[in-house]
């Protein structure tokens, strides 16, 4: 669901590393005067250029290598591990070998091909791998989750780089779906701050030309996390009040939304004229407030003003953070925020100051200064079951239309 944005594309990016001019010949013969189908052909060996092969947005990566020389194994391990649960990656062979085939299984590739390749069975083996992906533009529509404050310091950037990691490892043990958090409090932002990171996020340069804002200039403004976040976050303006042009954002939205099969937006407590695009193009948004009488209020207003402002967005949900449950004083009981809140309420996070502070300071998830925390379990029901119930809704139309009409010329 991204009514707000304006898709630059419509085709489907299929990625091709070859070195051997015939098997190039072919797959430019199979694919290559589609408009559905944006081929990149990359001309060169995997052992050379397999780390810096962009395989972001892409709907399949099609690997030609020479499975006898162990560097070029290792780059596609390498590859696989990089492209995690998404691009599926396709190996091309010289020739058939049990153990080479035992060793590309282990490693996950989607299929494997042996040359000499027909042009329809590589488009047939591209579609079949892309069926079901649910991806009919690529990685498009990732599940996006926004992060939006009630009252200040309740916790939306813990929430949401909380919500990142999670999403980050939902793939099970061996695959991490790609995850991208994006910092949009350009003015207090503090997500690269609590993740340790370096800001690299320059939205000065790309304002002047947002049309030169590409996949390769987001990767150059991405940070990445050492557990495989990647984060878009820019060094903090505190002096400089001013909003961006609404292209840009808007445009940045784009393109880690086409990335991406995760998304978590951290927003400012101001509303800019880019905020009903980032509410209307999300999949699940959550208020953060903390169990206080204004804070309760504040958060109702806000979800009044949401679903008045933007009938057709989803349906904003309030977390009451740094929720402490007490029998015997006199704060709010979790009845009581149930109470206040209605319908909208959604979850009561735990407090837990002191595991809190640990992780900020050191930079690192909440789950890795103590594993099986509170705070986690309950963001974890909260966030995995909103993303399950997602999935099930419709999908868009699939890789294997597009490839259908790449056969059909
Ligand atoms: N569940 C929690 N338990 C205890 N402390 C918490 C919890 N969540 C957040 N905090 C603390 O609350 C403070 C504010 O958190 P955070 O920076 O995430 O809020 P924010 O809403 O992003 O703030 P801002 O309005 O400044 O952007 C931090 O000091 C953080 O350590
Ligand atoms: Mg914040």
């Amino acid at each position: 669901m991204r009514p707000g944005y304006t898709p630059n594309s419509n085709t489907t990016r299929v990625v091709i590393l070859t070195a051997d001019a015939e098997f190039d010949r072919s797959a430019r013969a199979a694919f290559g005067a589609s408009n559905a189908i944006e081929l990149i052909m990359v001309s060169g060996r995997l052992a050379e250029l397999g780390d810096t092969l962009e395989v972001a947005g892409a709907a399949v990566v099609v690997v030609d290598l020479d499975a006898g020389r162990p560097e070029e194994m290792a780059a596609l391990a390498r590859l696989t591990t990089r492209a995690g649960q998404w691009p599926p990656v396709v190996a091309v062979t010289q020739g058939f070998d049990e153990n080479v085939a035992r060793t590309l299984m282990q490693m996950r590739v989607a299929d494997f091909l042996v040359k000499p390749i027909e042009p329809i069975d590589l488009v047939r083996a591209c579609a079949r791998i892309g069926k079901g992906s649910g991806s009919g533009k690529g990685a498009m529509d990732a599940q996006i989750h926004t992060f939006l404050p009630a009252v200040g310091g309740a916790g939306v950037t813990t929430l949401a780089v909380q919500t990142a990691m999670i999403l980050l490892n939902s793939g099970g043990s061996r695959t991490k779906p790609s995850t991208c958090l994006v910092d949009l409090d350009f003015q207090h932002g503090a997500v690269a701050d609590y993740l340790d990171l370096e800001p690299r996020l320059n939205l000065a340069e790309i304002e002047p030309q947002p049309d030169r804002f590409d996949r390769q200039l987001l990767e150059v403004m991405l940070s990445y996390h050492s557990s495989g976040l990647a984060v878009v976050a820019a060094p903090n303006r505190p002096a400089e009040m001013r909003s961006f042009d609404p292209d840009v954002v808007t445009r940045l939205l784009d393109l880690v939304s086409t990335n991406f099969q995760y998304v978590v937006f951290d927003m400012p407590r101001t509303w800019f004229s880019w905020t009903d695009s980032v509410l209307l193009g999300s999949n699940s948004l959550y208020i953060v407030s903390e169990a206080t009488v204004p804070g309760l209020r504040h958060a109702k207003h806000l979800v009044a003003a949401i679903k008045e402002r933007l009938a057709d967005g989803p349906q904003p949900k309030v977390i009451v953070n740094r929720f402490q449950q007490r029998m015997f004083s006199s704060g709010l009981r979790r009845a009581d925020v149930q109470k206040a809140l209605g319908d909208a309420f959604a979850s009561a996070i735990p407090n837990d100051y002191a595991l809190v502070r640990e992780a900020i300071d050191r930079g690192v998830p909440l789950d890795e200064v103590k594993s099986g925390n509170k705070i986690t379990a309950e963001l974890k029901k909260l966030v995995l079951e909103s993303t399950a119930a997602k999935a099930r809704e419709g999908k868009p139309a699939s890789l294997t239309q597009k490839l259908k009409l790449a056969t059909a010329r």
